[in-house]
């Protein structure tokens, strides 16, 4: 299992480019499933979540290729696999995005149930639900969701739940509708902009969507879809990453390929914190930290409100303010495996329900760790940008899942990270 090294304490300097968006690439990947023809993505990152969604969809019967930089190639080649088995979808949950595409082309699928995880539970009922609307038949057994898309036709739904709306149900209601018969029209449909680059795939191959980006999609159901050509939106999650990374160090950094649009509440929040971030045409934006970081709150919410995806990270960075910050979860009341791990380094926060409290303190120290989820961790090697000495964070596995090439990017900034690899196996979660 390979650890990060972190020699904390250097101040990022200079400039650094994100990579294209893993969770838009996931369900576009799934998408590829629906087209008559061959599919190139350009801008895919070499993440191990995209190795498994690949290792998936040649299950499913399609020859997907690796190109060189970034491109990935797909063609169905074989319309009879439906089935997504469990040994693959037990280590990566965005597995289920092949739910919608296989009922919507092939009407027929036998997907394995998503598990646990470590951000808290993860239901599925919504796409159930979802899909149960359009017509499909759906039910449980032996572990798999065995569904049939026969008699699926287009139908108004709502898709929202206890915590707002689903990211992954939406994708997968979209992909079953495009090829369903009539007008399907999905309330509450999540808008992140991972959802409008799914959608714009899908319009590209032929289908029919109206209210990209927004609440209300509304899709009539198209015979056939052709491949189609797309580059990927880029990584705002890895974006915010690198804020903060520049932010707790004191840095300046450059950040290239971010489209600022897709982060108004976390560059917000970061503004509130007394970051300087600075839009710079055509390149990206710049971010500043020149005294020391302000206490905010933060609540994370659906888009456009501040993302889950980038709590840890902030809340790492909010462990050195100078006062207290109040930063609530709203779509992942449970995802706060990271404040154990803070809080050997010194950090001082107190969780009360989906709310920590955080206690600024005047510096980290930096601590052998334990990375859990991919965002935890991401937590973790900002912490230990910054902290005092040396932070040691163990199965840096998790970070590979979602971070392409972190350290050496982290490297190109000036940070004093290195790998180190032993040959323990690697636990999949
Ligand atoms: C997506 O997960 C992302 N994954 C997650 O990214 C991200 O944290 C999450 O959206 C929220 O933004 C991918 O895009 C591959 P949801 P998803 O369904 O779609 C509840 C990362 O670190 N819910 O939008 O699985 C759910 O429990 C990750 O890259 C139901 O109640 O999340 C949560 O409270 C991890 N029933 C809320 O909705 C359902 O059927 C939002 O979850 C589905 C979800």
């Amino acid at each position: 299992m390979d650890q990060l090294l972190i020699e904390g304490g250097v101040p990022l300097r200079g400039e650094v480019t994100v990579s294209g968006a893993k969770n838009a690439v996931l369900p576009i990947l799934a998408a590829t499933l629906l087209a008559d023809g061959p599919c190139v993505l350009e801008g895919v990152p070499a993440l191990r979540d995209i190795d498994t969604m690949i290792r998936v969809l040649r299950e499913l019967g399609m020859e997907v290729e690796r190109g060189e930089d970034g491109t990935v190639h797909t063609e169905v080649v074989d319309l009879s696999r439906c089935r997504a088995p469990y040994e693959l979808v037990k280590t990566m949950r965005a597995s289920i995005c092949v739910l919608g595409p296989l009922l919507g082309r092939r009407k027929r699928a036998e997907v394995s149930f998503p598990g646990g995880c470590q951000i808290g539970p993860r239901p599925i009922d919504l796409h159930i639900a979802g899909l149960d609307a359009l017509g499909a038949d759906l039910r449980v057994e032996g572990g798999y969701i065995l569904a049939d898309g026969r008699r699926m036709e287009g139908r108004e739904l709502y898709l929202g739940g206890a915590y707002g709306p689903t990211v992954t149900g939406t994708a997968n209601v979209l992909m079953a509708a495009v090829l369903t018969p009539g007008t399907t029209v999905v309330e509450h449909a999540a808008c992140e902009p991972e959802i409008g680059d799914l959608a714009r795939f899908l319009v590209k191959m032929g289908a029919k969507i109206e209210g990209i980006g927004g609440p209300r999609l509304e899709i009539t159901g198209v015979a056939g879809l052709r491949g189609t050509r797309h580059r990927v939106i880029s990584d705002r999650i890895e974006a915010g990453t690198f804020m903060t990374a520049a932010a707790i160090t004191h840095g300046d950094v450059l950040i290239r390929g971010v489209d600022t649009s897709h982060l108004t509440a976390a560059i917000a929040a970061l503004q509130r914190m007394g970051v300087t971030v600075e839009r710079v045409p055509g390149q990206g934006v710049r971010v500043r930290a020149m005294e020391r970081i302000h206490p905010t709150d933060l609540v994370t919410l659906p888009h456009p409100g501040f993302p889950t995806d980038l709590q840890a990270q902030f809340m790492a960075t909010l462990a050195v303010a100078d006062g207290n910050s109040f930063v609530t979860e709203k779509i992942f009341p449970e995802r706060f495996i990271h404040v154990a791990e803070l809080t050997r380094m010194r950090a001082k926060i107190r969780k009360e329900g989906p709310t920590a409290m955080v206690q600024g303190v005047d510096y980290l120290s930096g601590a052998p760790v334990m990375a859990s989820d991919l965002r935890a961790s991401a937590a973790l090697v900002v912490a230990g940008l910054a902290a005092h000495g040396t932070t040691t964070v163990d199965r840096v596995y998790h970070i590979d899942r979602g971070y392409e090439k972190i350290e050496d990017k982290l490297q190109r900034l000036g940070a004093r990270v290195r790998r180190v690899s032993d040959r323990a196996p690697i636990d999949v979660d």
